[in-house]
């Protein structure tokens, strides 16, 4: 039978957290990954165009024949699965569920801090998801937009990025939350400096690893073989790659850039 692909896609470079995981933890996996760095940051956009890119992202991932489709993107996951499931019948993961349950797992006062892009954060997705679980759970939402910026300048240790995480995350320090979910594919890249402001006393939760238990059931058992990884972005593969070799710790090579079509979501 024909060995067929993991695709996975992202707003942009940021899902490269996904896949690192997914890479390391899976081997033997063919993996496509598409970025789609001429539009983002998909943060900031409104529901409906988020959607619609979200849509023609996986209909180039669907052109590589992949057996499960793997949304890095917080904001995508947030908002665009339904959409996606009318118009592919393979499984589609997204980052929302995986995070909220493992950070509903590992907290143990049940006060939940949330941190995402704007979008994300308005579609109160990791919110709702908690809720399903206990609904005395108690969260705390807080958009982080400038996250994604210090993270694309490589800028982690500066001193700038201590300010700006002070300024946005004071807002939990009243709060007694012993967990975080860093619900944006750049964030876990600030572990450490998010680790270090909260003086290693609050979990951080970081979709990229708990998605991996909802993979595990559609990967190729036999560990032999080593799996390909191709790349797509639409748009900048220099900056792609900078911030690839920062994310990642090794080059990518196999990246070619793709324009996708007109849209096709229609509400
Ligand atoms: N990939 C996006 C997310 O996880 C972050 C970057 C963006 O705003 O597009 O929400």
């Amino acid at each position: 039978m024909e060995k067929q692909p993991i695709g996975i896609f992202d707003s942009g470079v940021g899902g490269l957290t996904v896949f690192k995981s997914i890479r390391e933890t899976f081997p033997q996996e063919d993996i496509v990954y598409f970025g789609d760095t001429a539009r983002v940051p998909y943060g900031p956009k409104s529901k409906k165009t988020v959607i619609d890119y979200s849509i023609q992202n996986t209909r180039f991932l669907l052109q590589h024949n992949i057996k499960l489709l793997v949304i890095a993107c917080n904001t995508s996951s947030s908002v665009a699965i339904p959409y996606i499931q009318k118009i592919t019948s393979i499984p589609v993961i997204g980052v929302i569920l995986p995070g909220a349950e493992a950070a509903y797992n590992i907290s143990s006062n049940k006060r939940i801090g949330i941190i995402g892009t704007e979008g994300t954060i308005r579609s109160n997705a990791y919110v709702d998801e908690i809720l399903k679980f206990n609904d005395s759970v108690e969260t705390f939402s807080k958009a982080c937009p400038l996250f994604v910026s210090l993270v694309e300048e490589g800028w982690i240790k500066n001193p700038a990025t201590e300010i700006i995480i002070d300024n946005y995350l004071s807002y939990f320090k009243e709060k007694d939350i012993d967990t975080l979910v860093l619900g944006c594919t750049h964030y876990p890249v600030l572990s450490p400096v998010l680790n270090k402001y909260f003086e290693g006393k609050v979990n951080l939760v970081d979709s990229s690893h708990a998605i991996l238990s909802k993979i595990q059931q559609y990967v190729d058992e036999d560990k032999t073989c080593i799996g390909t990884s191709q790349f797509f972005v639409s748009d900048n593969e220099e900056k792609f790659m900078k911030i690839a070799n920062m994310i990642l710790g090794y080059p990518i090579h196999d990246l070619k850039r793709v324009a996708l079509g007109e849209s096709w979501f229609v509400d």
